[in-house]
């Protein structure tokens, strides 16, 4: 029983959407850390190259084997290279299902501290508490994690079941503006304190005597992340694009959008640290200490209007992260529709269900919980969801983004991937035969090399 495929209503809708998807946890909760830990200049520089590279031809590639099957990612990769590779589109669902299932734990995290930011905006930040323990107390409860996170999978949930136009779309419209907004509001206080000039050098003046080997792969392996590409979420929307839009547009303007959130958020999130005398060396530790141990007390102790900022900047990441798991709960969605017959108010609630499932798992990681807190399947990744996170973003999303350069740059036509790139509404910055050459031979090289460096050990995540 076939449906009636849904579209974006615009081109705008399509950038948003998609935009949506790629700016999330990455770019507010990753990349600010991995800058720090790869120590910034050079690393920028180097990310920078990869967006433009590597990210750029592959979100083109994406989009045009959506668009072109209006199939999702397994029936699209099929059409596209070949009946075996509706295994490759495959990988990719299952890359969505795991990839969400924890990602909605962090997601969870960000509505804890928007009500506890609110309430010390109201009662004042209490005297005396250290912000890493309160980090402590609320990841380690177990019963609070679920509920966090349930929340968000509802939400995610109820986005997703109104479809493309009536949901996702009408989601990243109103949230978009919203989400600008306020980054805009917060770069300008930003900008006004004290340590903003030394983190605009930190993250600018590139010093490549400082850039670790593995710095040169986590960027490259970050570019897939931050993008959403690698395992179909972007084959997916491209699906839902008309003829009439122009992929090559909406690719340039989706990876223009999201790098500049990433650099911003990055500058809000340093110009705050290193305002203050000593946070620079404390911060250190780990990503989820920069996101939701050292910015929450700072907003409160040092920030001027952190009373304002402070829970505005929790909204922020609350609806960055919402625009980005409902793509993921699409993939798998769209799936089950388009490959099984579901309806989608069926397919939508069934995947998530059981996506949740899988949450559960990752929400107790890190209560203690016998098993889920102690597994350890990679070197090093200990609890459920370090584990999960490793394999998604190590192996899962650049072995189906190696896949995808192959599927469009080798199994693909010539005339075909011309004739959906040069649709007529191209903008003029834009050479055919340059995006040939970089998606059949420099993306493919440089993946294959993140593959050979993961299967060699080293690690970046
Ligand atoms: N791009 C998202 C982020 O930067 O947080 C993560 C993501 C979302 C990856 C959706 C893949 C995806 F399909």
């Amino acid at each position: 029983m076939s449906q009636p495929r849904d579209h974006w209503s615009s081109n705008t809708g399509l950038v948003l959407a998609a935009t949506g998807s790629a700016i999330g946890l990455g770019n507010l909760w990753k990349f600010p850390f991995i800058t720090w830990e790869n120590n910034g200049g050079a690393f920028v520089l180097v990310y920078l190259i990869c967006i433009a590279a590597v990210g750029l031809p592959i979100m083109m590639a994406e989009l045009l084997i959506g668009r072109r099957s209006q199939k999702s990612a397994v029936g699209a990769l099929k059409e596209a290279a070949g009946p075996a590779w509706g295994l490759i589109g495959g990988w990719g669902v299952l890359a969505g299902f795991i990839l969400l299932s924890y990602y909605t734990v962090i997601a969870g995290w960000s509505l804890y501290y928007f009500a506890q930011s609110l309430g010390w905006s109201f009662g004042g930040y209490p005297a005396g508490m250290s912000a890493g323990d309160l980090f402590d107390t609320q990841v380690g409860n177990a019963g609070l994690q679920l509920m966090l996170s349930l929340g968000f999978s509802i939400g995610t949930i109820a986005v997703v079941y109104f479809g493309v136009s009536r949901g996702i779309e009408r989601i990243a419209r109103i949230f978009l503006p919203i989400l600008f907004g306020i980054l805009i509001l917060l770069l300008v206080s930003a900008l006004g304190m004290s340590g903003s000039g030394e983190a605009l050098g930190f993250i600018f003046r590139p010093n490549f005597g400082e850039l670790p080997r593995e710095g040169i792969l986590e960027a490259l392996g970050h570019s897939f992340f931050t993008l959403s590409l690698g395992m179909g979420a972007m084959i997916t929307y491209g699906s839902y694009i008309s003829r009439k839009q122009s992929i090559v547009k909406a690719a340039g303007a989706i990876v223009a959008l999201d790098t500049l959130i990433a650099l911003v958020a990055t500058i809000i999130m340093f110009s705050v640290i290193f305002s203050v005398a000593g946070m620079s060396e404390e911060v250190g530790g780990s990503t989820v200490g920069m996101l939701f141990i050292s910015l929450p007390e700072l907003f409160y102790t040092e920030v001027p209007f952190g009373v304002l900022l402070g829970p505005l900047f929790y909204v922020l990441v609350a609806l960055a992260a919402l625009t980005s798991t409902i793509s993921l709960l699409e993939v798998v969605t769209s799936y089950v529709i388009d490959e099984h017959g579901l309806t989608r108010n069926k397919a939508t609630v069934g995947a998530g269900m059981a996506i949740f499932v899988f949450t559960i798992f990752a929400a107790l990681s890190f209560t203690g919980t016998p098993f889920l807190s102690s597994l350890e399947i990679f070197e090093g990744k200990v609890g459920w969801f370090s584990n999960a996170d490793h394999f998604v973003s190590n192996w899962m999303l650049p072995t189906g983004g190696f896949f995808i350069t192959v599927a469009a740059g080798w199994m693909m036509t010539r005339s075909t991937t011309e004739s959906e790139l040069l649709d007529g509404n191209e903008p003029r910055w834009f050479h055919y035969g340059a995006w040939r050459f970089f998606i059949r031979f420099v993306a493919p090289v440089a993946v294959a090399a993140i593959i050979i460096a993961v299967i060699t050990g080293v690690d970046f995540s």
